[in-house]
């Protein structure tokens, strides 16, 4: 019996605010440690529900946030302005308050062909966004994906190859309203920092169902894979 879970740090929290607020000192602690060593911080977020209340309190802290770079895990292939759209959220969340001059850069482009879209973000990857990241928060679906990495997206092996030369990959999940670009597992396993963050008992107990059984899901791929420690952030 594998338990990946013994690997990682499982932090778990009675009340959201406590998680939220615990990991936006971890999160400031990194891109402090980051701008002091490398001058900028370069950070990796998820989209979804669940990172928005800890966006809104992370974009009132007191950092230098001109030398902050803040990209996306994954983005759904729609309009920056689609109430779906992951940069949306960041936008009205993360670039607001002490945070509104950090440097966004998101994964929409204009094309309509998402191909177009990831061969253009390939290419912004260590010029826009500089690699490695100091810190990738990953968030989980009640289906065990994480980033895009949706147990139908057949194009589910290239993302989660460790030796693909893709950085970044659509998936076109039958069961998402919506193609997704997302980064592959390559710049997430070379990631300095990893967080995953879920709340609620079902997201703990699919993390918890799978993990020391057989590895079904990406999430237990994802941490089976991952090298360096996941710090887990749950509260209920
Ligand atoms: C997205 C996210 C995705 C998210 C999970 C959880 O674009 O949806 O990047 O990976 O982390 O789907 O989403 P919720 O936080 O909404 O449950």
């Amino acid at each position: 019996m594998k338990n990946i879970l013994a690997r990682h740090q499982l932090k778990t929290f009675t009340e959201r605010p406590a998680l939220e607020q615990a990991m936006v000192s971890s999160i400031c602690s990194i891109i402090n440690e980051a701008i002091a060593s490398q001058g900028r911080a370069s950070l990796a977020f998820s989209g979804g529900s669940t990172p928005k209340a800890m966006f809104a309190l992370l974009s009132q802290a007191d950092l230098d946030w001109e030398k902050i770079i803040i990209s996306l895990v994954d983005e759904r292939w729609v309009d920056n302005h689609h109430d779906q759209s992951n940069e949306r959220m960041f936008r009205e969340n993360i670039l607001q308050n002490k945070a509104a001059n950090a440097t966004l850069v998101g994964m929409k482009t204009l094309h309509n062909d998402i191909s177009a879209g990831v061969s253009d973000y390939q290419s912004k990857l260590h010029t826009d966004i500089p690699l490695p990241f100091d810190l990738v928060i990953l968030g989980m679906g009640n289906d065990g994906h994480t980033a895009s990495w949706f147990p139908d997206a057949p194009e589910l092996p290239q993302a989660m190859d460790v030796n693909s030369e893709q950085l970044v990959v659509p998936t076109r999940p039958a069961s998402q309203p919506t193609d997704r670009i997302t980064l592959s597992i390559v710049p997430v396993m070379t990631a300095k920092n990893i967080f995953l963050h879920i709340t609620g008992d079902e997201k703990k107990q699919v993390l918890e169902k799978g993990i020391n059984n057989n590895l079904s899901l990406p999430i237990h791929q994802t941490l089976d894979i991952l090298t360096q420690k996941v710090d887990i952030y749950w509260a209920k």
